[in-house]
């Protein structure tokens, strides 16, 4: 026991949380390790940063759907986790919903960050929803992953206030702050509540 949490990271941008994460493990406050990166996007920044940090990162090839993973690859992506013996799945800045494959091989062990308050503004772009609907204030959203695309238990959120003048990218850059500490900090509580735990009570990836 007081074993470091195994992760998998999926992202699909830029990677700037990916990067926070690694930051607070390296730092300590993170009980944790990333034992793989996986993208769909074979120029992503996330995987620069994975280079960076020398952990392994790989483009997965998506298929032919847009806002889902082929069946085969979803499935291939979940055999990558489990051979990198991932216990905890983050999807930071993962642009594609997950489906059966990996919610059947991870139960209650898929973690997805959304630039909202969740459950408002669910799907794309949510900061410019809420900037566009008047909102006076806005945030990010931590929450287990389930069937349902942005639902599923909510593990943190975290508010900022939208500001007169914002734009769309000064309201996201200022929502992306707040996701960089958030994120370090629900992996953190779930790494701790999970290392307290008898292997056989912590719910761990399944070998199917
Ligand atoms: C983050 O703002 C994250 O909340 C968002 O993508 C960005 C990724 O940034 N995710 C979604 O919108 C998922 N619905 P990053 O690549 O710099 O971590």
């Amino acid at each position: 026991m007081n074993q470091r949490l195994k992760l998998g990271v999926l992202g699909s941008g830029k990677g700037s949380n990916f990067k926070a994460i690694m930051e607070r493990i390296i730092d300590g406050w993170v009980p944790a390790e990333v034992r793989i990166v996986i993208s769909d996007v074979p120029d992503a920044g996330i995987l620069s940063y994975a280079r960076d940090f020398q952990i392994p990162g790989l483009f997965v090839n998506p298929g032919k759907y847009r806002t889902r993973l082929e069946t085969e690859v979803e499935q291939d992506i979940v055999r990558l986790l489990q051979e990198a013996s991932v216990e905890l799945v983050v999807l930071a800045g993962f642009m594609r919903v997950v489906k059966e494959p990996m919610l059947r091989a991870f139960p209650r062990s898929i973690i997805n960050i959304h630039p909202s308050l969740l459950p408002k503004y669910r799907g794309l772009e949510a900061w410019k929803q809420a900037l566009e609907a008047g909102e006076a204030v806005t945030g990010c959203t931590v929450h287990y992953v389930q069937a349902a695309v942005d639902a599923g238990e909510i593990l943190g959120q975290l508010q900022v206030p939208i500001l007169p003048g914002d734009t769309p990218e000064s309201l996201h850059a200022r929502i992306q702050i707040a996701e960089h500490d958030l994120l370090p900090e629900v992996v953190r509580q779930i790494a701790e509540v999970r290392s307290k735990l008898p292997d056989s009570f912590a719910a761990r990836p399944d070998d199917k």
